[in-house]
């Protein structure tokens, strides 16, 4: 049986994974809005991983005979000030996240734990990946000033990625 304060938590992150769904979602549409399919496409896959980071955490509480309470999402910004800011907002979004992260593994290390610590680090590890890619994508984006035929590329590889289920450890 998993600690309820711990629980309690792990139900605050499957919300958030799924605002940051919605939140990618609605980068997607203004992107997709704006011409820019590829980084469309990059987004939609991106929000394709944070749902697949909620039902990570469902999974895991319903295995530890907790309870799952789904909370209402919030709305999302829905219009954006140019794609460098698309991508600079999403870093922001990330790093709390990250913070979140690293406050749920000091509540598990707190109740000690081990089982949720060893789960928790994977999402450690997603963390980091998940900002660097982003201040991949801005250090690029900055270096074609945003716009002309540098962000034209840059959409094109975008448009490359597809989602991959990472594999169950
Ligand atoms: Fe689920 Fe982008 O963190």
């Amino acid at each position: 049986m998993i600690n309820k304060k711990l629980e309690e938590r792990i139900n605050y992150q499957i919300n958030r994974e799924l605002y940051s769904e919605y939140l990618y979602l609605s980068m997607s549409a203004y992107l997709e809005n704006n011409g820019l399919a590829g980084m469309a496409n990059f987004m939609r896959v991106q929000a394709q991983e944070e749902h697949f980071h909620a039902m990570k955490f469902f999974t895991y509480v319903n295995e530890r005979g907790g309870r799952v309470v789904l909370d209402a999402i919030e709305q999302p910004p829905v219009d954006f000030e140019s794609p460098l800011a698309v991508f600079e907002e999403s870093l922001n979004h990330e790093k709390i996240v990250t913070d979140l992260i690293n406050k749920l593994m000091d509540l598990a290390i707190e109740v000690n734990d081990h089982a949720t610590r060893s789960f928790l680090n994977w999402y450690v590890d997603e963390q980091v990946e998940e900002e660097n890619s982003f201040q991949t994508i801005i250090d690029k984006l900055e270096l074609v000033g945003g716009k002309g035929h540098g962000l034209l590329m840059l959409d094109k590889d975008l448009g490359l990625r597809v989602f991959t289920p990472p594999v169950a450890e």
